[in-house]
């Protein structure tokens, strides 16, 4: 099968408590592959854009709130099925939901913050790399290599 890529975030939660490395650890252990990484603070008109598909949901200004509270660090995962590869592996939306472990599920029982985030679909995956990584990110695939 050929290479997707997906997005990968540790949201502000995650960076605060410290959980960079080992979000890295796991994505690293299974074999998926990095291929290009950037740490950065979310302005409000990034985070708006960013989940422009919440928008009018009623948890929405708490999500904008807490994206843009501190750095996030994300990570371009670029490796077979990686969009239901990295999903697998981060664990539900909803807490109840999250298998033992999964990064959710290990280090979260809340809704909004839940350590980590990753693109739900190919176009998700898509807009959000162009998004974060600027339309660059299609060309960094092979430079580790
Ligand atoms: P994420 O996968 O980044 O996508 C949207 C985020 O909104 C989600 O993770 C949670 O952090 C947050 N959120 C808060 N409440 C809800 C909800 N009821 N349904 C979905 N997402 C929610």
């Amino acid at each position: 099968m050929t290479s997707e890529r997906t997005l990968l975030m540790v949201k502000p939660d995650g960076v605060r408590r410290g959980l960079i490395g080992l979000v890295i650890a796991r994505i690293e252990q299974k074999g998926l592959v990095i291929s290009n990484m950037r740490m950065f603070r979310m302005d409000d008109a990034f985070a708006r854009t960013f989940y422009a598909e919440h928008d009018g949901r009623d948890f929405f200004p708490v999500l904008l709130s807490f994206m843009t509270s501190g750095p996030v660090v994300a990570l371009q995962i670029e490796s077979p099925n990686a969009i239901a590869l990295v999903r697998t592996t981060i664990g539900a939306t909803r807490p109840e939901d999250r298998l033992p472990g999964t990064i959710r599920a290990d280090f979260s029982t809340q809704l909004t913050e839940n350590v980590v985030h990753a693109s739900a679909s190919s176009s998700d995956a898509e807009r959000e790399l162009v998004l974060v990584f600027g339309s660059s990110h299609a060309t960094l695939g092979t430079e580790h290599e």
